[in-house]
C-alpha cells in the first residue's frame, strides 16, 4: 500500500512503531523495519550519545531497511545532551526522526540540512499546526486513548483525526489505540496516511522486554489503564497496578499541593525494573487502552502482514460492497 507516509520514509507499509522507553532498542526497531514498517530506536533510553551511536550501528547490522530514532523533549532534572544525540543520528546515517514533547524548532535546521525527515508527535490540532508551520515533514496525531502522554485536552482519535484532516496540509498518522487492520482502514478514512503503534508492538516475539510485560498486556482489558500525574499537568496513561493505586491515593490526598517529589518512588527509575527485570509492581509504566485488543504475541512480520491483509480485505470486500449497493 502506497501512501504519503510510505513515500516519505521509503517503507513498504504505512505502519510506524513509536519510540518507547526501554522497549525501543535495536532489536525492536530492526524487527519492525524488516517487516516493512518504520522501526524507531528510543534515543534517550541510551544513556549517552556514544551509546546511541552503538545502538544505531547494531540496528544497521540487523536491517538494511530504513529505521528512525525518537527524541523526546520533556522537562527533566538533568537536560540530556541533545546536540550529542543529534550528532549520533546524523553520523549514523539515520534518515527519520520522531520528535515528541516540546517544540523541536531549534533542532529542525540541522536535521533538515542532513536530509532527515521529521515526524512530530502531537496530541492536539493546535500543536500539529505549529509542527507544520515550523517545517516538520509529518505529524503523529496521538489521541486520548494512547499509551504514554496524551496531553491535557482529552480528545479521542474519532474526533482528533478528522479535525487534523480539516486543518493540516502535511501528512499525518493516527497514533493511539491502534492494533489491527480495521483501525488502519478507519484511520485512512479519517484522513491519516498511516498509523503509529506503541503498546501493540510490546506484545510481539521480538520486543526486547521481559515476558511478564507481554503477559500483563495479554491479561489486561481496555478498562485497566489509569491516568496519572494529571495534577502536575504531565498526564500519563499507564497500566494499573499496586504502585499506580498508591500514586493515585497520594494525588487524591495531596490535591493541588502535590509535587513531583511526592510520587518519585512510583515513577522514577521504573522502566528498567519493569521492562528488563519484569518486576511488574515496581511503578507506573506507559500503556494504552488498546491492551483490550491485544490477544496474542506474534512476530512483527506476522502482526504487520496480518494488519495489511485485514485492511485490504475490508477495503476490497466490505467497503466495496457498500459502495456498490
Ligand atoms: C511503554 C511505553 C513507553 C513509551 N515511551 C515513549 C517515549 O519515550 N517517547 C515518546 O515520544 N513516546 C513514548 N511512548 C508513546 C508511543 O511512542 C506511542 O505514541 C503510543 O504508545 C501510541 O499509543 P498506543 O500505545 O495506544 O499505540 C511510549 C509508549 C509506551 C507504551
Amino acid at each position: 500500500m502506497k501512501t504519503k507516509i510510505t513515500e516519505l520514509f521509503g517503507i513498504e507499509h504505512p505502519i510506524i512503531q513509536g519510540g518507547m522507553h526501554y522497549v525501543g532498542f535495536a532489536e525492536m526497531a530492526a524487527a519492525v523495519s524488516n517487516a516493512g514498517g518504520l522501526g524507531i530506536i528510543t534515543g534517550l533510553t541510551q544513556r549517552t550519545p556514544e551509546d546511541l551511536a552503538k545502538e544505531i550501528a547494531r540496528c544497521r547490522d540487523m536491517t538494511d531497511k530504513p529505521f528512525g530514532v525518537n527524541l523526546t523533549f520533556l522537562p527533566m532534572v538533568n537536560t540530556p545532551d541533545y546536540p550529542g544525540y543529534i550528532k549520533a543520528i546524523i553520523e549514523g546515517g539515520v534518515k527519520a526522526v520522531e520528535t515528541a514533547g516540546n517544540n523541536p524548532a531549534k533542532w529542525l535546521p540541522v536535521l533538515k540540512e542532513h536530509g532527515i525527515k521529521v515526524i512530530h508527535k502531537c496530541t492536539s490540532v493546535r500543536h500539529s499546526l505549529k509542527a507544520e508551520s515550523i517545517g516538520c515533514d509529518a505529524v503523529s496525531v496521538d489521541g486520548f486513548e494512547c499509551g504514554g502522554h496524551p496531553g491535557e485536552d482529552d480528545v479521542p482519535n474519532f474526533i482528533l483525526l478528522p479535525r487534523a484532516a480539516e486543518e493540516l496540509k502535511i501528512p499525518f498518522v493516527a497514533s493511539g489505540g491502534v492494533a489491527n487492520g480495521k483501525q488502519l482502514v478507519a484511520a485512512l478514512a479519517m484522513g491519516a496516511d498511516g498509523v503509529n503503534m506503541g503498546t501493540r508492538f510490546i506484545a510481539t516475539k521480538e520486543a526486547p522486554v521481559h515476558e511478564n510485560v507481554k503477559q500483563a498486556i495479554l491479561n489486561a482489558t481496555e478498562l485497566d489503564t489509569r491516568l496519572v500525574m494529571r495534577p502536575l499537568r504531565n498526564t500519563e496513561r499507564v497500566l494499573n497496578n499496586a504502585a499506580v493505586e498508591r500514586l493515585l491515593a497520594k494525588e487524591k490526598a495531596l490535591g493541588a499541593n502535590i509535587k513531583f517529589e511526592d510520587i518519585i518512588e512510583e515513577v522514577a527509575g521504573v522502566y528498567p525494573k519493569i521492562m528488563t527485570e519484569g518486576t511488574m509492581e515496581a511503578g507506573a509504566w506507559s500503556c494504552g487502552m488498546v491492551v483490550g485488543l491485544i490477544h496474542d504475541i506474534p512476530t512483527c512480520k506476522d502482526l504487520i502482514d496480518g494488519i495489511m491483509a485485514e485492511a485490504h480485505a475490508i477495503i476490497t470486500g466490505r467497503l466495496a460492497q457498500f459502495a456498490a449497493s
